[in-house]
């Protein structure tokens, strides 16, 4: 069995700092194989955020998978950052590359940028892949032909059901890429809000979606801060939803998935432990 950590939205700038702490603790004892961060590590790129962020990712159990979000470009008061070099302050406290790659054990983890400085409409914080970085991920993702295929960027492939906030486009190429590579787990998050599926990518091909909430921030979106343990094991994903209440983190539900009849399927109802819930 391999164990998978997944969290997002830390946003240092607006991080509560009693949540992060108890975090760190619980990734600990978790002792995961590997963890994964999918973006918003800050506000606003500002350095002493970044230095926060960077800190606390250091606390977490290693090796990970580090992706920016939209958030870890520089605001419109920062023009010259934001347009012409919008990653150089997050590259300087997480590394240059935008898109890292993980191999090991098994797993082949592909990271994507999703985030733009600008663009030709209203929204910049939605989410576009760029034909450069779909072609590179496909071209990464057919390298390895065995173990768990992992996709991670930071805007959401599903929407809450009551929002019509936009998900990350354009949707049906990243659909045909991942039914094409038989993309196994898709890891993303932005919408603070957690949501867990078997998504049907075309071609008889269904993804494990794991859209993560925020881990620590103080942003919440009608749910408290959580994060998913992913459990990898042959033809079975397992994931634990883990959700702040009161003074830590706690498991709140089980998901399984199994690789069935050539695709993921959702094995049954997700069960809920209702002694965790958060009152
Ligand atoms: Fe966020
Ligand atoms: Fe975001």
């Amino acid at each position: 069995m391999i164990r998978l950590l997944h969290l997002s939205d830390p946003h240092f700038g607006a991080a509560d700092p009693l949540v992060a702490d108890r975090f760190i603790e619980t990734a600990r004892s978790l002792a995961p194989d590997f963890t994964f961060v999918s973006g918003d590590l800050t506000m606003r790129a500002r350095r002493a955020e970044l230095r926060a962020a960077r800190a606390f990712v250091g606390k977490l159990p290693q090796p990970q998978l580090v992706i920016p979000g939209n958030h870890d470009i520089p605001a419109l008061n920062q023009p010259f950052d934001r347009f012409f070099r919008p990653f150089h302050r997050y590259r300087g406290s997480f590394g240059h590359e935008l898109e890292p790659e993980l191999r090991a054990r098994g797993i082949h983890a592909v990271g994507m940028n999703s985030n733009q400085a600008f663009g030709f409409h209203a929204n910049w914080s939605e989410g576009r892949l760029s034909r450069e970085t779909l072609a590179r991920a496909e071209e990464r993702l057919a390298a390895q032909e065995t173990g768990l295929r992992v996709l991670m960027l930071h805007h959401p492939l599903l929407g809450p059901p009551e929002h019509d906030r936009e998900v990350v486009k354009p949707l049906p190429e990243l659909l045909s890429l991942i039914a094409r590579q038989q993309v196994d787990l898709v890891l993303c998050g932005h919408f603070h809000r957690s949501h867990l599926a078997a998504l049907p990518a075309g071609a008889g091909w269904h993804t494990v979606v794991s859209q993560a909430a925020t881990v620590c921030s103080t942003r919440l979106q009608g749910e408290p801060q959580g994060f998913h343990v992913i459990e990898w094991s042959g033809d079975r994903l397992d994931i634990t939803r883990h959700r702040f209440a009161a003074t830590r983190f706690a498991e709140d539900a089980h998901f399984t998935f199994r690789r069935d009849a050539g695709t993921w399927q959702a094995a049954d109802r997700p069960t809920r432990d209702e002694s965790a819930r958060n009152p």
